[in-house]
C-alpha cells in the first residue's frame, strides 16, 4: 500500500491487525509513541465504535483505519496560545477527503451527510469518528477514525442498518480494491488536514459543500445529544467556516447548529 501513497507523512507508519476491537482505542492507547501520521488498520473489528455511542459493524472485506494526528507539532500550529484544533470541523475535512476518494477511484456519486457522513445513493457507506486524547505531560492527539463498507457484503451488516446503508461492493456490483481506495483517501488528507491547521475550515468550504448531500433541500435536524425529541426544520443551505450546519428555517432566518443529525424532510 506504501507503494501508492504520495503523502509525506500520514501513512508511513502501519499498525495493521487481523482483528481488533477498535482501531480507534488502539491508536488511542498505542498513538503517543508512534510518529504524526501513523495509521492503526484492522480486517475486522469486535467492538468497533461510531458516533454518539453507536456500535459500527465491521466485517471483512471493510476498511477500518484510525490515525494518529499530532497537531501541536505541526509547524503551523506550534504557538502554544493556539486554540486545539476543531474536532467536528476536522471530522468535517475527512469526511470530505473520503467522499473525494470513493468519487475518484470508484466514480460513485459519492456525497457527504453532514456532518460527517458519507452516502452513496442515499446509504451510507462510511462513517467518521474524531476522539481527542490528552495525555497528562505530553500535546493533545487526535485520532480520525474512519469505517468504509468497501468490499463488505450487506447481509453482514445487522439488520437494522440494512436498508440505510450500503457497500461500494454492492452499489458498484463489483470488488474494489482497497488498498487504493485508503491511498486516495491519505493522499486527499494529508494536504486538506495542513490547510485546516494552517487556515481552518474557510479555504475548504466551498469544495465540501459541492460533494454535499441535501444542498437546498428541505431537512429535519433532530438534536440525539438531548433525551427530548428537539428538532429544526428548514431548508439546508451548507456549512459555515467553523463547521456547523446552516439552516434556513420558516421565516427566511439562517440558523447555525453545531450538532445533530440530519435526515431529508419527506414532503
Ligand atoms: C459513525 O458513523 O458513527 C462513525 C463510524 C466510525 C467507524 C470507524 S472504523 C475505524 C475506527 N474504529 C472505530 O471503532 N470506529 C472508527
Amino acid at each position: 500500500m506504501k507503494r501508492r501513497l504520495h503523502t509525506e507523512f500520514l501513512g508511513r507508519s502501519i499498525v495493521y491487525t487481523q482483528s481488533t476491537s477498535s482501531t480507534n482505542d488502539d491508536a488511542k492507547a498505542a498513538g503517543l509513541a508512534r510518529p504524526d501520521g501513523t495509521v492503526f488498520m484492522s480486517e475486522v473489528q469486535t467492538g468497533g465504535k461510531g458516533r454518539i455511542g453507536r456500535r459500527w459493524s465491521s466485517p471483512f472485506g471493510g476498511i477500518y483505519m484510525s490515525i494518529v494526528l499530532k497537531p501541536f507539532l505541526s509547524p503551523s500550529l506550534a504557538a502554544p496560545d493556539l486554540p486545539a484544533p476543531n474536532l467536528p470541523a476536522l471530522s468535517i475535512v475527512a469526511g470530505y477527503c473520503v467522499a473525494t476518494a470513493i468519487r475518484d477511484t470508484t466514480g460513485l456519486d459519492a456525497r457527504i451527510k453532514w456532518p460527517n457522513d458519507v452516502l452513496v445513493e442515499g446509504r451510507k457507506v462510511s462513517g467518521i469518528l474524531c476522539e481527542a486524547v490528552l495525555p497528562p505531560d505530553a500535546p493533545p492527539l487526535v485520532i480520525v477514525g474512519i469505517g468504509v463498507n468497501a468490499n463488505v457484503d450487506v447481509e453482514n451488516l445487522p439488520e437494522e442498518v440494512r436498508g440505510a446503508a450500503s457497500s461500494l461492493r454492492a452499489l458498484l456490483g463489483r470488488r474494489i480494491d482497497r488498498a487504493t481506495l485508503v491511498s486516495a483517501i491519505l493522499d486527499r488528507l494529508e494536504p486538506a488536514y495542513q490547510e485546516f491547521l494552517s487556515r481552518g475550515l474557510s479555504p475548504l468550504v466551498r469544495r465540501i459543500e459541492d460533494v454535499a448531500a441535501f444542498i437546498g433541500d428541505a431537512v429535519i435536524m433532530r438534536n440525539v445529544t438531548s433525551s427530548s425529541s428537539d428538532s429544526t426544520q428548514g431548508i439546508f443551505r451548507g456549512i459555515d467556516e467553523r463547521g456547523r450546519a446552516l439552516l434556513e428555517v420558516p421565516g427566511g432566518e439562517v440558523v447555525a447548529v453545531s450538532a445533530g443529525d440530519l435526515t431529508l424532510r419527506r414532503i
